[in-house]
């Protein structure tokens, strides 16, 4: 018999996780993936600028959770620009003026905002369950640097945090070396570096190596015959149009890169990463902004900024392919949608 994958089965102590996103397909992908999967439960999403507005992000967010039935989870709007650079016009090319491919048309959804700030939502919800809960990081990083500012001991109030975002060794995708999440805010992602999470970083490094194909998607969607499914189908074919576009073997699948979905993957299965644990700092200017670079050798450099109380960051180096493969079909395979 196939092991139940509804969460009241599991035996495993759920991850109870803030996702802080801008969908964004990928985004969507990866929320999808976290409602689905048995160890998670999504006890928040708090959104940012990004993929789209943060306006964009917050209204797709109500409505990914609303036709997946999942309306009572409270969403929240956050930060709407870079802490200090200038925003960036939105790539509108890459997810749609509307973040899920350019959605033909919207059924009417009822869920509303709560009236917390991003920041403020994090924030509070450590402090009610210390310890307990993880944030997912999808995005630009500017909710969790200002919820470090209203409270400090955030660090240690949060179980993890989770980053999708930067590369070491893949070059990037914005510049040669830096990736999207961190050069949208390069001085929001040093501020979260430079923090003291238990901090795990789900970069280019593995998110280029694990190509899902939009075939994997109708299937889901053929198998679930259900509204979400058909958005989330609807929305990779779009991305994947993109990505094909850029890379002959990802167009050789007619696929694309899952990205966000990989950090969620990290956090229920660890054990599918090889890791590297250093130093991370963040370029916040000049042509190298946004790169993250990692102290790997331990050497007492003579520049400053790499001192021992920069904390480590475990940077997910590689990962495996089939297995994450698999386990994303699975997931999404699930009966985690009601009629
Ligand atoms: C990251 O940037 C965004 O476009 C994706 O949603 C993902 O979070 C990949 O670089
Ligand atoms: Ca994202």
């Amino acid at each position: 018999m196939e092991p139940s994958n509804r969460k009241t089965m599991t035996n495993t102590r759920p991850h109870r996780v803030i996702y802080d996103t801008d969908p964004g397909v990928d985004d969507a992908m990866a929320l999808y993936f976290a409602l689905a999967h048995p160890a998670v439960e999504i006890v928040g999403v708090t959104t940012t600028f990004g993929n789209v507005t943060v306006e964009q992000a917050a209204r797709n967010a109500l409505y990914l959770l609303a036709i997946a039935g999942r309306e009572h989870i409270p969403v929240t709007r956050g930060v709407a620009a870079p802490l200090v650079k200038h925003a960036e016009a939105p790539p509108d090319h890459i997810h749609g003026a509307d973040g899920l491919g350019n959605l033909a048309q919207r059924i009417a959804n009822r869920n509303t905002l709560d009236p917390r700030s991003s920041a403020q939502f994090i924030v509070d919800m450590a402090r009610q369950y210390p310890g307990e809960i993880s944030v997912v990081a999808v995005g630009p990083l500017g909710n969790l640097a200002l919820a470090l500012a209203l409270e400090p001991q955030l660090p240690s109030l949060l179980r993890q945090v989770v980053v999708m975002g930067g590369a070491v060794m893949e070059p990037g995708n914005v510049s040669p070396v830096a990736e999207a999440n961190i050069w949208n805010d390069p001085h929001a992602a040093d501020l979260v570096f430079g923090a003291g999470f238990q901090l795990t970083m789900v970069g280019l490094d593995v998110t280029h190596q694990v190509i899902l194909p939009v075939s994997l998607f109708a299937q889901i969607a053929q198998h679930h015959q259900h509204l979400a499914t058909d958005t989330l189908h609807h929305a990779v074919a779009f991305y994947a149009d993109f990505y094909s576009g850029l890379y002959p073997h990802v167009a050789a699948i007619h696929g694309c890169f899952g990205h966000d979905v990989l950090a969620f993957v990290a956090l229920t299965h660890p054990e599918f990463f090889t890791t590297e644990t250093g130093r991370i700092r963040v370029a916040v200017e000049g042509l190298a902004q946004g790169q993250t670079m990692m102290r790997r050798k331990d050497i007492a450099y003579p520049q400053s900024g790499w001192e021992s109380t920069v904390p480590e960051t475990r940077v997910c180096m590689q990962v495996q392919v089939p297995a994450s493969k698999q386990l994303i079909e699975r997931t999404l395979m699930s009966q985690w949608l009601g009629a």
